[in-house]
């Protein structure tokens, strides 16, 4: 992923243009989202090499040498590409590396240059492209640096048989130019190319016409076709003046996701008929992405079903729009209605069946029982796992494995679930040496656990462990209260890089996130609703809408939902159900929200919420409750999941 200047600028390159837009693909944002590599091509060079037949960059244009232009990149955590042909000149009539190539690979090494776009105009030598690209594949590699290699020759010359032996890309068509026909010609070009795109070895388009006067929908449909397509995503528009808009499409993590993923599948065309087509990429974690496009000039209804796309059988499917950023179910049919030029793009999972395991702390030690989360039922009773009375608890969870942590006593403990298994670890006091704890919550974020405590004095305190080996630091560190240090409840959820935590404090509701990047913490804000006499906070996540539900002053279920990324919450609490409620837990999965609380009669109640259609389930009581609970964690863990089947 990266940027090229090619498509605005032409031959009108210079230090000054790719220093400024070095500048803003990093304060744009674009290089968070992905986009690496600041490509510089045609015109750079000096019309006559040096007397030793060096090449060198154009005294008027680069007066600092190439050298002064990659240490600016890359002080600035970017990659620096450079452009060359396989032939006597370059398309715009510079020097080309026909007969050179060791030498100006050795010249692009030591200007610590990190990728070659290698083109192929003038090339009546009358030597084979293979034989051409296959010299510079060798120059460079005998440099010894690592010099991504993509090749330009417009899908001629046998490419896509030797292409991917040769270099990591290679163009399939002509030039792209800024039209929609273009798009198409070099979509269905590519398109057809699946089998031979792989890690290592891409199918290249050419670079992208977004920000650069196509539609919208156009836009839109360009990129996801190409992040579909497993394609290098270079952008070509000038990003010194790209508006939002451009900059949302460009930086849509999601699609940028489908792109990435680390499978490294080209989508395949599963369906085309009459200018509608069903483009199906397999994901690494055995979600398929399904993009519908509709190249005609009229709005229409495409669809598919989640077994052509190559996913496994489910009771139902979760459907991600990745444009529109919403969710919902289907028991298979993917459709919808596309407008002209436009498409629709959906991560698609199948809903496997799910197990929350609850463990709870009361009656002398730890209680545990597991459910199926899909019909919220819960065996028989609960069963002893052993350890310390706790009066708080916390879990977060990944693959079949658990990790608990909880406070008896007032000190923190923490032990893990095999799912598959059933088996604890066996619970050990985490270091830090924390007394008098109120209550503990814990996010993960990759393979970082972060816990956070209310301490004996009211305040925050952090530490955080590696959830593979479960170790943690030896200290908790005190997070800045200003003031806000009667913390009652915890909670927090985590997702991209951030940690969103929710506290209780003098029975109102508040709100911190961490930015894990920067170990910084945002400091407390009040959540809008005017809450007061509250007892206990659980929050999920799902997608990008944080679920809030708190036990209110009347001792019932209130709830309120925000937006995760821009933590904007609604300005008011809604009262769900309930009575009697003393702490309380939630785990969602798919699109339902399951929410428990142990009442002041030490059972415990739940109810569910579909987020699909905002509804909420009879307020219930589990049933077989024979032990007197404190406080409980619920987590959710995907039963085994089927492997897709290769569209
Ligand atoms: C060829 C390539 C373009 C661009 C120009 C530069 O046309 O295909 O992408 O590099 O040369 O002259």
């Amino acid at each position: 992923m990266g940027w090229n200047d090619w498509n605005t600028f032409n031959c009108e390159v210079s230090e000054d243009l790719i220093e400024e837009t070095t500048d803003v693909i990093v304060s744009s944002g674009l290089k968070a989202a992905g986009y690496e590599y600041v490509n510089i091509d045609d015109c750079w060079m000096a019309p006559q090499r040096d007397a030793a037949g060096n090449l060198r960059a154009d005294p008027v244009k680069f007066p600092g040498g190439i050298k002064a232009i990659a240490d600016y990149v890359h002080a600035k955590g970017l990659k620096l590409g450079i452009y060359q042909s396989a032939s006597t000149h370059t398309c715009k009539g510079l020097p080309g590396s026909l007969g050179f190539e060791s030498q100006d690979a050795r010249s692009f090494a030591a200007w610590d240059v990190d990728f070659l776009k290698y083109d192929n105009c003038w090339h009546t030598q009358g030597v084979a492209a293979r034989q051409r690209f296959t010299a510079m594949r060798d120059a460079l590699r005998a440099t010894g640096r690592p010099i991504v290699y993509s090749m330009s020759n417009y899908g001629l010359d046998g490419v896509t048989s030797w292409g991917p032996s040769t270099g990591h890309m290679w163009r399939t068509e002509h030039d792209i130019l800024l039209d929609w026909k273009s798009v198409l010609s070099n979509y269905r070009s590519n398109v057809v190319l699946p089998s031979i795109a792989g890690p290592g070895g891409w199918n290249d388009p050419d670079m992208l016409q977004v920000g650069r006067g196509l539609t919208y929908e156009q836009d839109k449909s360009h990129f996801s076709l190409w992040a579909q397509m497993a394609a290098p995503l270079m952008a070509g528009n000038d990003l010194r003046e790209a508006s939002a808009q451009t900059l949302s499409v460009l930086g849509n993590r999601k699609v940028i996701a489908v792109d990435q993923d680390p499978l490294g599948r080209q989508g395949v065309r599963i369906a085309s008929t009459g200018g509608l087509d069903v483009l199906a990429k397999p994901l690494a974690d055995g979600d398929v992405s399904v993009v519908l496009f509709n190249s005609t000039d009229s709005p229409a209804r495409i669809s598919t079903t989640a077994a052509r796309a190559g996913l496994p059988a489910a009771a139902s499917y979760v459907l991600e729009d990745l444009w529109a950023d919403t969710t919902r179910t289907s028991s298979g049919t993917i459709s919808a209605d596309v407008p002209p030029h436009g498409v629709v793009m959906y991560r698609v999972s199948a809903a496997v069946p799910s197990t929350v395991t609850l463990a709870a702390g009361g009656s002398g030690t730890l209680w545990s029982r597991t459910g199926t989360f899909a019909t919220g039922s819960y065996g028989d009773g609960w069963s002893r796992a052993g350890g310390p009375e706790f009066t708080r608890l916390t879990s977060t969870g990944t693959g079949r494995t658990v990790r608990y942590y909880g406070v008896a006593g007032g000190r923190v403990f923490g032990q893990d679930l095999d799912t598959t298994t059933g088996a604890w670890s066996g619970w050990q006091e985490l270091p830090g040496n924390a007394t008098g704890v109120r209550d503990i919550a814990a996010a993960r974020v990759g393979n970082v656990v972060h816990l956070q405590i209310a301490g004996w004095d009211g305040s925050m305190w952090t530490q955080t462990g590696d959830y593979d080996t479960g170790r943690f630091n030896e200290n908790w560190t005190m997070v800045e209260s200003a003031g806000r240090s009667d913390l009652t409840a915890l909670t927090s959820v985590a997702s991209g890089t951030l940690v969103r935590v929710y506290g209780v404090a003098y029975g109102r509701v508040y709100g911190q996130d961490l930015d894990t990047l920067t170990g910084a913490w945002s400091g407390w804000h009040e959540l809008p609703g005017g809450a007061t006499g509250v007892k206990d906070i659980a929050a999920s996540l799902v997608g990008t809408t944080v679920h809030l539900q708190i036990i209110g002053g009347d001792r019932a279920l209130w709830t309120q939902i925000g937006d995760y990324n821009a933590g904007r919450f609604d300005p008011a609490w809604t009262r769900v159900g309930g009575s009697g409620l003393d702490r309380l837990t939630s785990t969602a999965q798919g699109t339902s929200v399951h929410v428990y609380a142990v009442t002041t009669t030490r059972g415990v109640g739940h109810a569910r919420l579909d987020t699909g259609t905002g509804t909420w389930s009879a307020w219930q009581t589990l049933t077989g409750e024979d032990v007197a609970l404190f406080d409980l964690t619920a987590s959710t863990t995907a039963d085994e999941r089927a492997t897709p089947s290769v569209p």
